[in-house]
């Protein structure tokens, strides 16, 4: 990659993966968007020539049905579009916080308190750790949980024996089952919680989608896969710049080169901000492309 595209990203900033600096140069840049134009013009060029060289065709492999998110199609990279990240992740302790979600919330009597972590226990209990500390001590508190959006996620019947207990002014929350007749119910609680969302997954602190400042937008919202119009929360745009925690994509593969970032960057650019999906054989607009034309734009700032 050279120094003209070396990054681009503020990601980077936000990153334990520094990228150097970047110098411009508006005439490679022009350069690079001509030979991007002449060999990417539309979004099926991209897939098939940059994501498909590398995803495809070998079914059981890296993105083609292997590894998350399925890449092999120009449908299924479509499909990418504001989904959501690191939801296959190999280690959660790793995860990048822009890709954290507003976690569910708990809720025991008055008190309610965003979901940071869980973890499973050995004994078939849980672990769960709170944004908020408990306002009292209660040995067999009952508990339910919602969605972000307040939508009913998980509420144990009673003879589940489902309760939690909490110290007051702790954030940490034991959960324990006392179910008596197992048969179904037992693997259901299990996956309930296992599909809890957390706020702060990777366990640092900071809960991504809320806490986290771009440096740009006014709401704060997570990173998805490919976020229309913007490089800052794509997080495959972080993953094959190597400015997100992670290994570089294409893993074990030659990296892009500068014109095939640019066609990237410009199709993540052009996309419509209200989510809706390109056609296959749309063109990709490098004439309305600010990446194209002003590549200091995404420099990084120290
Ligand atoms: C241009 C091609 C590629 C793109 C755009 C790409 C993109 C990505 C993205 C965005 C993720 C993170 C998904 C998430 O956590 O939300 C990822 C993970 C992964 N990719 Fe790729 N990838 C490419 C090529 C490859 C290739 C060629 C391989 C294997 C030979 C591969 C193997 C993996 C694996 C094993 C993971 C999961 C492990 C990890 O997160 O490090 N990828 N890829």
């Amino acid at each position: 990659m050279s120094r003209v595209l070396a990054s681009l990203s503020l990601l980077a900033a936000l990153s334990a993966c520094p990228v150097d600096p970047v110098v411009t140069d508006i005439d490679e840049a022009r350069a690079l968007t001509a030979t991007a134009k002449s060999k990417f013009p539309r979004v099926v060029d991209l897939h098939q020539k940059i994501v498909a060289r590398s995803c495809a065709p070998n079914t059981g492999v890296c993105h083609n049905t292997n590894n998350y998110p399925e890449l092999a199609t120009p449908a299924s990279f479509l499909a990418s579009i504001n989904a959501w990240c690191n939801l296959a992740s190999p280690d959660p302790a790793q995860g990048f916080d822009l890709c954290e979600r507003a976690g569910d919330v708990l809720v025991s009597g008055s008190f309610q308190s965003e979901v940071a972590h869980t973890e499973r226990q050995p004994d078939g209990g849980w672990q769960l750790t709170l944004r908020d500390p408990a306002p009292r001590t209660d040995d067999v508190a009952p508990v339910r949980f919602k969605s972000a959006l307040n939508e009913l996620v998980f509420q144990p019947l009673p003879e589940w024996g489902v309760t939690i207990a909490m110290v007051e002014g702790s954030t940490q929350i034991s959960l324990s089952i006392a179910i008596e007749e197992p048969f179904f119910a037992e693997p259901y609680i299990d996956e309930a919680l296992t599909a809890l969302v957390q706020g702060d997954q990777n366990g640092n602190g900071v809960f991504g989608a809320a806490d986290v400042d771009d440096g740009v937008s006014e709401a704060r919202v997570g990173a998805t896969v490919i976020a229309p119009q913007s490089l800052l929360r794509s997080y495959l745009w972080g993953r094959i710049t190597g400015t997100v925690p992670g290994s570089r994509m294409p893993l074990a593969n030659q990296a892009l080169s500068d014109d095939e970032y640019l066609a990237l960057a410009c199709f993540i650019e052009g996309l419509p901000a209200n989510g809706s999906l390109p056609a296959t054989d749309a063109a990709i607009d490098y004439d309305a492309c600010a990446f194209a034309k002003e590549p200091i734009l995404f420099a990084i700032k120290d």
